[in-house]
């Protein structure tokens, strides 16, 4: 009975247990493992949640758009663990499969023995699109080896990547889209060759720095090795993939090769090698990919013909062999690619004429034939392609009318015609234009048009500059969208009228015409609230500044004008100024005391006014953004402001040609950004004290106290402080090299300039490149000898220590200075032998040792056979060619001729300092921290819009995706 009971109770209890089993299993109520719901939370307790959306912009091409979802914070005990968000169970086993934790605002760094790597059984894991900052890809990776989908991308991984994600070779699918990880030789060639389920890989942005391996698993599918420094040479292998559908490779310069010349399969859908080395001619074979939907060859080095079989292309909505060096005519094949949205040919060498391949292309939204030498008149059928958004034929030779059916393209926003030869407008547009962006500057346009742009009402931007044009006082146009309206170089002779009905503008540029008078009462009575750019340079304005209502001007250009008076004290309201050009007026007085509160001036200019008095309180709050002020060819007099101390950011002072009366202002050495001090001309005097802090002047490059009363001995502790002149830095050249188009044609007539003497000529260089590193003490009362500390500036190019009372001989340690094109020690009691250690100074231009006392012969050597008599004057011992006293001799009648002036330009008169200057110039030095600022605020939409054409290659690329998008 007790057995019985016993086996009853048993048979029982397995029955209910069975049944809840069961149950659960059907209604899949806490079937997750309390391992891996344990493994899981204490994943989470890692994380914050950021406040920082990372999805909600973020579009992709293979990303929809997503929304930022906390889906941890719904992770808690009392539910089971499958019935989290973002968590994947099993039905069977219960065990967690995947994990998305995409775009779930995650915030916290992944440690290297997470409790995630516990979770086994994981097939998909996604991390993308989290704040996963200064966290590596932990090496615990390689034992989730039930992986099949792995995403980890734009999480702000960095770092190496584990070499065990090769143990992960049942990936199907692979995203590792991260800026500053890498990826070592051994493991990529894995990765390519032995995960053979492999379908997607995504390793955009990695370094990679390896070769393309030869072999490549056959199922790859998709394939991004976008920026990833591949080196090496392109092979066949990707073309020869049986499934590959997408490849890009863009942005690799370091890949070369050329594309093979093979009958490929015919999956592919997209093909995108634009910004790599490829060259060579684009083989016949390329029409076979008959599939492809996407080819983009932007930024190649392609040349040759475009072969006639793209016209079997006929699949392809989105072609760009723009930025190659095609030459020939473009194939009239084109003409049967009906499906193309985007054709791009800008930057190559086509010639002759727009082919007429048109009016089939009737989905055609993007064109660009931009940079072509295309020559003849407007190509009619473009007229015809009713869905075009943007037409850019700038940068051609096109010549003639602008039909004006152009303007009636139902959909057309941009239309860039500059720099052509266009000679006429159609007289009116009888339509309601969408048009948004006009540029037209740097034709032959002539009279006054504008009128007939009236319907145009819908023009946010309008480019007319450097044309022959007039505006007639009469004309009345509203305009009522314009933001930007660039009317400099024309034929203006007033302000245009119509302004006063254009409310929205943001830049106007009236510069460079022929603008005379006063500015008119009713000009400076506008209030245009959005108006940040005003320029009205180059004109002939006379009279006093009035007082403008234009409060949120950021950067106003009054140069070279007639412009007299005191400054209005009204200036100071305008709280955002960054840019003030005031340079070559008339302008006289002091400055308005409420100076000081100008806290976001980055630019200052004033050169050649009569501004007198004591100096402004420049950067007097200790937030000031300075960057470049120039105050020379002034009347100032008194001491330089202490205040100057609060310019942590300056980088060029250039204070000359005043009347200021100071001893050295060693204090500014604490500057640590300065690299332009120019206080010549002034009467500054006593000896140049030593900097007291360890870094003084470490970036300067230009250094001119010239036309001083210093005395006392040459500033020997100074030179070795010059840390910039030590050693050429070249690590930021390349980068303001490549931003300064962008900054000119930003503010175009922007110059930041300033005057040296340079091998002679009192200069005014208009850009400061950074190869010049200039020391000029000239024409002071230094005294003593010229320390041999000297040599250690081994990037000096210009060295003038003439017009002192220097003694001793020449240091023959001069001869390191391998840079230095000029030197000119004149007009001191220089003693002794010209170092023969000088003709090591194989650039060396232009030297003046005149008016010493040197003796022995003059060195021969490969510089010095080139320098004449006028070098060595006023030395009455010196002797050899090019001299005509023969050395060893003593005859008296052979003692070169004095110098008959003090004046320097007649030695280096002919001098072309254009030359060199300009070979060189390698940017501006206000440009980092221009650049930077422009960055700091959100741009506005019409400064997006109206640079495209010029933008850098980088954001070029970024935005053509967007577009690429769009259609
Ligand atoms: C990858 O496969 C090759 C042969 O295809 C083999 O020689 C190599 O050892 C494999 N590498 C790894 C890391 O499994
Ligand atoms: C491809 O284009 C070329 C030149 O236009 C043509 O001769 C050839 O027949 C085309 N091939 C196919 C398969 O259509
Ligand atoms: C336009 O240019 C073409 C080719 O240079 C020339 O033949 C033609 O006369 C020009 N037309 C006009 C209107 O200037
Ligand atoms: C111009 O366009 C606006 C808005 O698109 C529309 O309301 C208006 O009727 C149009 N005018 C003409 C003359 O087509």
């Amino acid at each position: 009975m007790g057995i019985l009971f016993f086996f009853y109770s048993l048979v029982c209890f397995l029955l209910v247990i069975s049944e809840s089993f069961s149950s659960s299993s059907v209604m899949m109520h806490h079937v997750c493992s309390p391992t891996e719901a344990f493994a899981l939370l204490h994943f989470k307790q890692f994380f914050q949640i950021s406040d920082q959306p990372r999805c909600l912009d973020e579009t992709d091409m293979q990303y929809e758009r997503h929304v930022d979802i906390p889906k941890t914070k719904s992770w808690n005990e009392s539910r089971d663990c499958c019935s989290w968000d973002g968590v994947t169970c099993d039905m069977l086993t219960g065990h967690v499969i995947g994990l998305d934790l995409s775009c779930s605002l995650l915030n916290g760094a992944i440690h290297p023995n997470s409790s995630l790597f516990q979770l086994h059984h994981l097939r998909t894991l996604n991390l993308a699109y989290n704040e996963l900052y200064s966290s590596s890809i932990p090496h615990n990776i390689g034992r989730l080896r039930n992986l099949r989908h792995l995403n980890l991308s734009h999480s702000f991984f960095e770092g190496e990547i584990p070499t065990e994600i090769s143990y992960l070779s049942n990936l199907v699918s692979l995203e590792l889209f991260c800026y500053g990880c890498e990826l070592d030789e051994r493991t990529f060639e894995t990765i390519l060759q032995n995960f053979t389920n492999l379908e997607v890989l995504s390793l955009y942005d990695v370094n990679i720095s390896s070769p393309i391996p030869v072999n490549i698993s056959s199922s790859l599918r998709y394939v991004d090795l976008g920026r990833t420094y591949l080196r090496g040479v392109l092979t066949e292998s990707f073309f020869l993939l049986p499934k590959l559908e997408r490849l890009y490779l863009r942005d690799n310069d370091l890949l070369k090769g050329v594309l093979p010349k093979i009958h490929p399969s015919n999956t592919l859908l997209e093909l995108d090698i634009s910004s790599t080395g490829i060259s060579g001619e684009l083989p016949d074979s390329i029409g076979t990919f008959s599939s492809l939907n996407i080819l983009d060859m932007w930024g190649c080095q392609l040349s040759g013909h475009i072969p006639d079989s793209v016209g079997n292309l006929t699949q392809i909505r989105y072609l760009d062999f723009s930025n190659n060096h095609f030459t020939g005519h473009i194939p009239s094949t084109i003409s049967k690619l009906k499906q193309l949205t985007f054709l791009g040919l800008s930057s190559n060498s086509f010639s002759g004429e727009i082919p007429d391949i048109f009016s089939n292309l009737q989905e055609l939204s993007y064109l660009y034939l931009r940079n072509s030498s295309f020559i003849g008149s407007f190509p009619s059928t473009i007229v015809s392609l009713t869905q075009l958004q943007r037409l850019d034929l700038s940068y051609n030779s096109l010549n003639g009318t602008i039909p004006s059916l152009v303007f009636s393209l139902p959909l057309l926003s941009l239309l860039w015609l500059e720099h052509n030869k266009f000679s006429g407008l159609a007289n009116e547009f009888k339509t309601n234009s969408t048009l948004e962006h006009l540029y037209l500057s740097h034709n032959q346009l002539s009279g006054s048009f504008l009128q007939s742009l009236a319907s145009l009402t819908n023009l946010s931007t309008l480019d007319l500059s450097s044309n022959n044009i007039t505006v007639d006082e009469g004309i009345q146009i509203t305009f009522p969208s314009l933001e930007v309206l660039l009317l400099s170089s024309c034929e203006l002779k007033d302000f245009p009228h119509f302004l006063t009905n254009v409310k929205k503008l943001q830049i106007l540029d009236i510069s460079n015409n022929k603008i005379r008078g006063q500015i008119p009462n009713w000009f400076s009575g506008i209030r245009w609230d959005n108006l940040s750019y005003l320029n009205l340079s180059h004109n002939s304005l006379t009279g006093h500044l009035p007082q403008f209502h234009f409060y949120n001007l950021r950067y106003l250009d009054l140069k070279f004008n007639s412009l007299q008076g005191p400054l209005p004290a009204t200036i100071c309201n305008m709280n955002n100024l960054t840019f003030l050009d005031l340079s070559r007026n008339n302008f006289n007085n002091s400055i308005p005391s409420c100076w000081g509160s100008m806290t976001s001036l980055i630019v200052l200019n004033l050169r050649r006014n009569n501004f007198a008095g004591s100096l402004p309180p420049l950067c007097a709050k200790s937030t000031s953004l300075m960057s470049t002020i120039v105050l020379n060819d002034n009347h100032f007099e008194g001491t330089l402001p202490v205040s100057l101390l609060n310019c942590s950011g300056l980088e060029v002072l250039d204070m000359g040609n005043n009347a200021i009366n100071d001893t050295f202002p060693a204090w500014l050495g604490t500057l640590q950004q300065l690299q332009v001090l120019i206080l010549k001309s002034n009467v500054f005097h006593g000896p140049i004290s030593t900097c007291q802090s360890t870094f003084c002047f470490p970036k300067l490059r230009i250094f001119d106290l010239s036309r001083n009363e210093f005395s006392g001995s040459l500033p020997a502790k100074n030179f070795g402080n010059f840390k910039a002149m030590i050693k050429l830095d070249g690590k930021d050249t390349g980068e303001i090299k490549y931003m300064e188009p962008f900054l000119r044609s930003l503010y175009p007539s922007y110059e930041d300039s300033v005057s040296l003497v340079i091998k002679g000529q009192d200069i005014e260089l208009e850009r400061i490149s950074t190869i010049m590193t200039t020391i000029d003490l000239s024409s002071n009362h230094f005294e003593g000898v010229i320390p041999k500390t000297l040599k250690d500036l081994s990037s000096l190019w210009l060295l003038n220590l003439s017009h002192n009372n220097l003694i001793g001989h020449i240091p023959m340690e001069l001869g390191q200075l391998n840079r230095l094109e000029a030197l000119d020690l004149s007009w001191n009691r220089l003693t002794g032998k010209i170092p023969q250690e000088l003709t090591k100074l194989t650039f060396l231009e232009k030297l003046n040792l005149s008016q010493n006392v040197l003796v022995g012969p003059i060195p021969h050597g490969p510089q010095f056979n080139t320098f004449e008599n006028d070098s060595y004057g006023g030395n009455l011992d010196l002797c050899g060619s090019p001299l005509s006293k023969q050395c060893g001799t003593s005859d008296p009648s052979h003692v070169p001729q004095p110098l008959e002036s003090e004046d320097e330009s007649y030695f280096f008169s002919g001098f072309t300092w254009e030359s060199v200057v300009i070979g060189y110039s390698c940017g501006l030095v206000v440009g980092t921290v221009v650049w930077s600022f422009m960055f700091k605020y959100r741009k506005p939409e019409w400064f997006v819009e109206f640079f495209e054409g010029i933008y850098p290659k980088k954001m070029r690329r970024s935005m053509k995706r967007a577009q690429r998008l769009r259609t």
